[in-house]
C-alpha cells in the first residue's frame, strides 16, 4: 500500500500530481485555514505531511499521529516545528534552503527600499485625491538608499545576498552582526563588515533584520535596541514575527524615535498589533518574502523531493536532499 501524506495548504498541481504518483495524497486545493484540532484530524494515518510556516507541529500533534514520519516544511524557517520533539520520536524534519534566498533578498530590499522612500504613505495620498490639493514640494522626503549605511542583523545566506545588492548596486556601506563573524572570502563577496550589535544600531540608516527565529532572538529588538538607532533610520523586519517586539516598535514611530518601518512578518500574524495600522510611516506586507512563482514552485518541488526521499519512495530513500534533524533517520532505525 502507498503512504498516504497531507498537503496543508494550496499547491501547484503539477506538483500535487508528482507527489500522487508516489503517495495517497489529501489535498487542501481551497487553501482552508484549518484549526490545530482539524489538522491532527486530517494527519490521522498519514505518513507525511507537507506543512507550511502556519501549521503548528508540536508535541502533542505528534502524539495523536504516532504514524507520522517526516514533516517536510515549504520554507527555509521551521520554528512552526517543534524539532527536537520530532527527533525524540524518529520523525524527519525538512526545510526549503537556498532556493529562496535571492527572491527573499529582493523583497528585503525593496521594502527597505519602499520604507526609505515612503511609498506606501504617497500612493495612499495619490488613491485619496489629494494629490493636485496642496504643494508637495516637501512632502514624502524620505531618506536616501544609495550611499547610506545598510546594517543586516543575521548574516546568513539571505543576509549576504541583501548585502550584495546594497554595496554593488547602491554603493553602500554594508555593517553586519551575527552571533559568529563570517569567514572572510565571504565577508569579501558582501562587501560587509561584521560590528558589535550596539555599533550595529547606532551606524545603521537602514536596519535589515534577517535572523532565524529562536528563543535567543525573541524581541532582539525592543524598546532599548530602538533608541540605539538613529531617529532618521529605518527598520525591515523579513525574517520572523517576535524577533521585533511589535508594541515597541508601534510606540517609537510614534514618537519619532525611528523613522520609518517595513514589515513582512508579525508577532501573531496573520493579526497584527492594531497600534502598527494606525501608523502613517510604515510598509506593511502578509510575509511574501519567497513570494516569486518561480520561487515558490523551487520550494514546492524541493519540498515534495524531501517527502519522497524520506519515505522511502526512491533511489535516494532515507537521504533527502535538505534534512533539519537527519539525526531522527538514525533513530528511524534503530
Ligand atoms: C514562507 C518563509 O515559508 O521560508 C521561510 O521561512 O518565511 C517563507 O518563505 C512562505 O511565505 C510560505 O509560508
Amino acid at each position: 500500500m502507498r503512504p498516504a501524506v497531507l498537503v496543508t495548504r494550496a499547491t501547484f498541481p503539477d506538483i500535487a500530481d508528482r507527489l500522487r504518483e508516489h503517495f495517497d495524497v489529501s489535498d487542501n486545493p481551497a487553501d482552508t485555514v484549518w484549526s490545530p484540532a482539524e489538522l491532527i484530524a486530517r494527519l490521522q494515518g498519514k505518513r507525511g505531511v507537507m506543512s507550511t510556516g502556519s501549521e503548528r507541529v508540536d508535541a502533542n500533534l505528534l502524539d495523536a499521529c504516532p504514524q507520522l514520519r517526516a514533516v517536510c516544511n515549504v520554507g527555509v524557517g521551521y520554528n512552526n516545528v517543534d524539532v527536537a520533539a520530532c527527533t525524540a520520536r524518529g520523525v524527519l524534519v525538512t526545510n526549503t534552503p537556498d532556493v529562496l534566498t535571492e527572491t527573499t533578498a529582493d523583497l528585503g530590499f525593496a521594502l527597505m527600499m519602499a520604507t526609505a522612500r515612503r511609498l506606501s504613505e504617497s500612493e495612499r495620498f495619490l488613491r485619496c485625491g489629494e494629490w493636485g490639493k496642496t504643494g508637495i514640494h516637501d512632502q514624502f522626503v524620505g531618506g536616501d538608499v544609495h550611499g547610506a549605511t545598510l546594517g543586516i542583523l543575521g548574516m546568513g545566506r539571505i543576509g549576504q545576498a541583501i548585502a550584495r545588492r546594497g554595496a554593488l548596486g547602491f554603493g553602500m556601506r554594508v555593517v553586519y552582526h551575527n552571533r559568529s563573524q563570517l569567514a572572510l572570502t565571504l565577508e569579501a563577496e558582501s562587501r560587509a563588515r561584521w560590528v558589535d550589535k550596539a555599533t550595529l544600531l547606532k551606524e545603521s540608516d537602514h536596519l535589515v533584520l534577517v535572523l532565524p527565529y529562536a528563543p535567543a532572538s525573541h524581541h532582539a529588538i525592543g524598546a532599548a535596541e530602538l533608541a540605539q538607532m538613529k531617529p532618521t533610520a529605518t527598520l525591515t523586519n523579513i525574517a520572523r514575527g517576535g524577533i521585533v517586539d511589535d508594541a515597541a516598535l508601534a510606540a517609537a514611530l510614534r514618537a519619532g524615535t525611528i523613522a520609518a518601518a517595513g514589515l513582512d512578518v508579525y508577532e501573531n500574524e496573520p493579526k497584527l498589533n492594531p497600534a502598527l495600522l494606525d501608523l502613517p510611516n510604515i510598509v506593511l506586507t502578509p510575509h511574501i518574502g519567497s513570494a516569486s512563482v518561480h520561487t515558490r514552485r523551487a520550494m514546492a518541488a524541493l519540498t515534495v523531493d524531501n517527502l519522497i526521499a524520506a519515505l522511502g519512495q526512491s533511489p535516494n530513500a532515507g537521504r533527502p536532499p535538505t534534512p533539519v534533524n537527519p539525526e531522527a533517520l538514525r533513530r528511524q532505525s534503530a
